[in-house]
């Protein structure tokens, strides 16, 4: 089913994106990454707005749309609420927010007995205050990479199980209590799948609890009791372009087990973070030549009953020239070719982009492009200008079969 091995490099350069870049952007996730070259806030021009709405044309077909948005990182004017500008096109366009960071385990958990619920608190009080639902990522980032430095080093004790259980159930039931009603979707686990390999990650969790399995069912099944209402969501990266074989036959396998164990899980994320990696083909036959074994993936996740998630939508643009009207139009293609197969499913009513403005977005320093120039994988540029990338989300849910209401 997904044998269609691509170009060598296609899976060299993700590697290198997700690998390699990843231990750097650790450093940055909560406000390491320095962007002195953006205007301070007030010089940000207010967006432009259109009319409808992103998230009003996709309720016509009963699909919410909506963003990543972030705390202000220091010195600069992060995709944040407290940005004026930035908050008009958030509210603008979105009926629906995820906080890039703030909800993870790094940003609430400064040490083994602290919670610190400052900042996410705040972004859930604006996004309600803004009529905004919210999406909770991640209560289980199951990734040492990303696992504060305090949990890689973490002494279990003389019952590592026994306490390994403790600190993910007190972690999960804390924050799901905490926010009750007020989150409805939960990216419960977030990348447990090594994509190299298609086995699950170990962490110090999964070491001492014995299987990196029996803490992902704990976390679901913690999930469940205390945030009955809420969607659950497995949350992973594997992509369409070709070099993630290894990777979706992993996370098939995962979601087979779930299945098998009984884990309640509700849904697939599909994170969405897609790449042009290659120069000099078509968009359309790049389309046509990933559509097929993406497809079969897809296919065998709603076989087993699972719904999906467009959780972090953006386009890198390596592959294509650095002409910004050129790009604009390839980014463009290459999103709306990939909404058209995803929104086929009825089973997806949910499309969140990971930023709204390039202006923000975490490619420009987590991935840049080899020749310097700044990408451009977002709906709106820098200056909060709509771009092609906008028209291509807008036509996709016009273009998309009506679905259920949830
Ligand atoms: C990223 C944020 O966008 C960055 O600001 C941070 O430095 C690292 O994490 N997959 C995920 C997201 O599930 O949590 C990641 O977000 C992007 C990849």
């Amino acid at each position: 089913m997904m044998n269609n091995a691509g170009p060598a490099n296609s899976a060299l350069n993700r590697r290198m994106l997700l690998g390699t870049a990843s231990a750097a952007a650790a450093g940055a996730l909560l406000g390491g990454c320095s962007r002195s070259a953006l205007a301070a806030p007030s010089q940000i021009p207010p967006a432009t707005m259109l009319r409808p709405a992103l998230d009003s044309i996709g309720a016509e077909r009963n699909i919410n749309f909506g963003s990543a948005f972030a705390w202000a990182r220091p010195g600069v004017d992060a995709g944040s609420f407290v940005n004026s500008a930035y908050a008009a096109l958030l509210r603008g366009e979105c009926g629906m927010l995820t906080a890039e960071n703030e909800m993870k385990w790094q940003a609430l958990r400064p040490s083994p007995t602290q919670f610190d619920f400052a900042r996410f608190d705040a972004m859930v009080d604006w996004a309600e205050t803004q009529g905004m639902k919210l999406r909770g990522h991640t209560l289980l980032w199951h990734y040492d990479r990303w696992f504060p430095d305090w949990l890689n080093a973490y002494d279990y004790g003389v019952r590592p199980a026994a306490e390994a259980d403790r600190l993910v159930v007190e972690h999960v039931r804390t924050v799901t209590a905490r926010y009750g009603t007020r989150i409805v979707s939960y990216d419960v686990v977030n990348e447990a799948v090594d994509p190299e390999t298609g086995t699950l990650r170990e962490t110090s969790l999964s070491r001492a609890l014995g299987s990196a399995e029996a803490v992902l069912d704990l976390a679901f099944n913690t999930a469940r009791a205390h945030a009955p209402h809420a969607e659950l969501v497995y949350n992973d990266y594997m992509s369409w372009e070709p070099g993630n074989e290894r990777h979706q036959e992993g996370v098939l396998r995962l979601l087979q087990g779930f299945r098998a164990r009984g884990t309640p899980v509700d849904a697939l994320g599909v994170q969405s973070h897609l790449a042009i990696f290659e120069s000099g083909v078509p968009i359309p036959e790049l389309v046509a030549r990933q559509s097929p074994a993406w497809r079969g993936f897809l296919d065998a996740v709603v076989a087993m009953g699972y719904r999906l998630v467009i959780t972090e939508l953006d386009t890198r643009d390596r592959g294509l020239p650095a002409d910004i009207a050129i790009r604009d139009a390839g980014v463009a293609a290459y999103t709306r070719g990939y909404l058209d197969l995803m929104l086929s499913y009825p089973q997806l009513t949910d499309v969140i982009a990971w930023g709204l403005s390039d202006r923000y977005g975490w490619l420009r320093t987590f991935d840049p492009r080899p020749d310097g120039v700044p990408t451009r994988g977002l709906p709106y540029d820098t200056d909060l200008r709509p771009k092609p990338m906008r028209t291509a989300i807008a036509e996709a849910f016009r273009a998309a079969p009506s679905r259920p209401a949830q």
